[in-house]
């Protein structure tokens, strides 16, 4: 992560889109107006989207407190985050120490500095918590952990300026996201076997409840003509939420922790379903007829069809 260009995901995350990040670009739609992404997390996709200069207006949400707060405090305090950042040692005993804090009396920007902190020098770089929501990863033992990442973190905040950042659950992108936007959904993954569990990134976990109502909001988003675009596992879960309508599911091959404790790391399948045709020649010929950004209304349930459905279309209508 460290050798991506400026400005780069603070944080590690766990499912970080860095690897994925290609393929999520060639994905996108060729135009939109504001981007959105609900499970923002490290936002990887996020930075590259600023960094090729493809976005105008953003809404970045999360429903993890602290992390969204990090991201507030490097929007609107990053020199103070660097000072305290500066004066934090690198020592076990320290590392202890900070973890031992209630995050929530602290200041927004001792409490972004202390998750940037821990995040860079805990145990795997991971982010986990306990049932009480308390931060409970050991001490990482690395040489030297790059934590303050000066750069980076003025980058990083001057790419947020602009950008609406809320702690919130998915659901609330229905409010927010106007005909033509687009959504980026990359919810925790339906767990591969009964073993992965890629489900406890906040004490709640995300159950198939949850992903079926993410499917719910991806259909109401999709009756409101915005783009639509979601990651998940390869699994018969996810291809069966997403089979009909008029969603295209697409594989794309990743290097992703196969196992709980991202230790055993292969490459997998993934999958991205979008509501709208991925390819631009697709795109560029409903761009031109002024169509609906979208031709969801006509249910069709593969991606081939897109072009028949549109050349039936051009014959009803001429
Ligand atoms: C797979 S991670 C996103 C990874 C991100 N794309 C990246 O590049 O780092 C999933 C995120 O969803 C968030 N989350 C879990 N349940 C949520 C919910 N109900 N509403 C909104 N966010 C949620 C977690 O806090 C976590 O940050």
């Amino acid at each position: 992560m460290g050798d991506l260009p400026v400005p780069r995901p603070f944080l590690k995350w766990a499912g970080g889109k860095a690897q994925l990040a290609d393929a999520l670009m060639e994905r996108a739609p060729i135009r939109f107006h504001a981007y959105h992404e609900p499970f923002v997390g490290s936002g990887a996709l996020f930075f590259r989207l600023y960094r090729e200069r493809r976005i105008d207006r953003a809404v970045l949400s999360d429903i993890n407190a602290e992390l969204i707060d990090a991201y507030l405090a490097i929007r609107d305090h990053v020199a103070e985050v660097i000072r305290i950042l500066t004066e934090f040692p690198y020592s076990k005993e320290f590392y202890y120490e900070i973890r031992s804090k209630d995050p929530w009396a602290l200041s927004l920007p001792e409490r972004a500095a202390r998750m940037i902190y821990m995040n860079k020098t805990a145990y795997n770089g991971l982010y986990r918590v306990n049932q009480r929501g308390q931060f409970n990863v050991p001490f990482g033992r690395y040489k030297s952990p790059n934590y303050l990442d000066r750069e980076n973190l003025l980058e990083v905040s001057q790419a947020l300026q602009n950008v609406e950042i809320i702690c919130a659950p998915f659901e609330t992108v229905l409010d927010r996201a106007k005909p033509g936007d687009w959504v980026y959904f990359d919810p925790p993954y339906v767990p591969v076997s009964r073993t992965a569990n890629f489900t406890s990134y906040y004490a709640n976990g995300f159950r198939l409840q949850d992903q079926e109502r993410l499917r719910e909001v991806c259909i109401g988003l999709s009756r409101n003509n915005v783009y639509v675009m979601l990651s998940n596992s390869d699994t018969v879960i996810v291809r069966s939420l997403y089979a009909a309508l008029h969603f295209a599911i697409d594989e794309v091959l990743a290097n992703r922790a196969i196992n709980c404790n991202g230790a055993k790391r292969d490459k997998v399948t993934e999958l991205v379903i979008t509501n709208y045709p991925v390819e631009r020649a697709v795109q560029l010929r409903l761009l031109e007829q002024r169509a609906p950004y979208l031709v969801f209304r006509e249910h069709h349930p593969d991606r081939a069809s897109w072009e028949t459905a549109l050349s039936h279309r051009d014959e009803r209508e001429t």
